[in-house]
């Protein structure tokens, strides 16, 4: 196509794991989803031609254009018209100019969400209180009820229907309301009925023992078992319960950057849906047999959350290049971690503990196993269509959370963060006051400290 565009049909191998992530920052489409891009979507006049003539606008101002959906209009109940979904590179060209053109001459035109890249000394935006979470809702790289020609659901109409269903609900969710329940169907609780009885069979001796521990107590209050599909909302419950984790419904692919900010917050943004039943043991996104079974587990474990903490917090307002690095820690460790104990290699990460195939494979001498560095693992580049060639293993969670918490003290932002379980917001500690404040809770904690260390002896 003409227009400088690059717009490129992702390519995924089928395997019965879940290695792409629309909403986890592992996921790594075709396009750059950094944050140097804007997403549009503009619906266009019936006339031959009228596409060309809308990118075109993009090839004058210089703007290129990254990535390109075409979907039937959702009012259009005869599908004569097409609605366009475009990222757009930020950084080159006449971007401002083209919204400006393009608006005039479309028929209907709206940005989805501006990119974040920033200027030389100017600080990203980012979330500073539990709320602010919101705005991402309607901040997605992609339709999250869209699927690729290569998708199982993709041919199957009462499956896209039921995908739009849950990606309205996570559209429309805001911060503080219960997560609406779901009634799933018989077809999916069988779906969900294999997956949950073939990866039972391998927790005991494949995940690591803080999974195992929990596992229980899914079961026992948040009805986790063979022949039920657990809600959202009573698993963010509990998981308020054990640690201040909480779960929130998400609609679609959300920029790394969005959703390590989500982690700052103790939130993690979680898919509803579960993936088509022609295939139980394959998924070429994430869906909510990988959120459940795979994520929530670890969730419910204090040195877990706060490793997951930990890297959310590195996020906020830090260069492109580290969102980059800090996302791809992620993927070594949330999503496909291994981890020392009692003189084995165990499994934490979700991306395992959700696959029946790459659980197995990943414990075998096949692939290559390091030691987690930030510093080095950050750097790391990895497949995403097959299994890994390299996994990282980190001695505990709390020596994987110190050697975070030193890698973000590298990343160049002129201010340090804490986050405040008591208003749910996030300090920004730029200024004497604000460290004098913090010294002043610090004191009052070790006071308790020492009270309590007194009272044992
Ligand atoms: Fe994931």
């Amino acid at each position: 196509m003409d227009a400088g565009i690059q717009a490129k049909k992702r390519k995924r191998n089928g395997y019965d794991s879940v290695n792409t992530s629309p909403t986890h920052p592992g996921y790594k489409p075709d396009y750059d989803d950094t944050e140097g891009s804007t997403s549009l979507v503009f619906s266009v006049k019936e006339e031959v031609g009228a596409l060309a003539k809308a990118l075109k606008i993009f090839e004058v101002h210089g703007v290129n254009l990254i990535h390109l959906e075409s979907r039937p209009k959702k009012s259009d109940v005869h599908c004569h018209e097409y609605e366009f979904f475009v990222a757009a590179d930020n950084l080159k060209g006449g971007l401002k100019e083209a919204i400006s053109d393009l608006e005039k001459s479309t028929k209907s035109f709206q940005v989805l969400s501006r990119g974040l890249k920033h200027e030389k000394n100017e600080m990203p935006w980012f979330p500073r209180k539990i709320s602010d979470l919101d705005r991402f809702a309607h901040q997605i790289l992609s339709y999250g009820s869209e699927l690729d020609s290569d998708h199982p659901g993709f041919t199957d109409p009462v499956y896209r229907a039921r995908r739009k269903e849950f990606a309205d609900i996570a559209f429309n969710y805001k911060h503080g309301q219960p997560i609406p329940r779901v009634e799933y169907t018989k077809q999916e609780r069988e779906t969900w009925g294999t997956i949950f009885s073939e990866l039972t069979k391998l927790y005991p001796t494949h995940a690591c023992h803080e999974f195992n521990y929990v596992f229980p107590l899914l079961a026992e209050n948040c009805g986790y078992s063979k022949d039920n599909i657990p809600q959202l909302e009573d698993i963010s419950n509990f998981l308020k319960d054990c640690t201040g984790f909480r779960l929130r419904p998400v609609a679609g692919l959300l920029s790394s950057r969005d959703f390590l900010a989500g982690l700052a917050f103790r939130v993690f943004h979680s898919t509803q849906y579960i993936r088509h039943h022609s295939r139980p043991m394959y998924t070429p996104e994430p869906d909510l047999c990988h959120e459940i079974l795979g994520h929530v587990p670890l969730f419910a474990d204090p040195a877990f959350a706060q490793f997951s903490q930990e890297i959310g917090l590195a996020s906020l307002g830090a260069p492109d290049d580290y969102i980059k690095k800090l996302a791809t820690c992620y993927w070594f460790t949330v999503e496909f971690g291994l981890c020392r104990q009692e003189g084995k290699v165990k499994a934490y990460g979700a991306g395992l503990l959700s696959s029946f195939g790459e659980l197995q494979y990943c414990l075998t001498d096949k692939p290559e196993k390091r030691s987690f560095d930030p510093e080095k693992t950050g750097i790391q580049e990895y497949p995403i269509t097959n299994y890994q060639p390299v996994y990282y293993v980190a001695d505990s969670f709390i020596s994987a959370k110190e050697k975070m918490a030193k890698f973000a003290s590298s990343i160049p932002r002129p201010f340090a963060v804490r986050y405040n379980p008591y208003t749910q917001s996030v300090e920004v500690l730029e200024n004497k006051h604000q460290v004098a404040n913090l010294t002043r809770s610090i004191r009052g904690d070790l006071g308790i400290l020492e009270d309590a260390l007194s009272k044992l002896k």
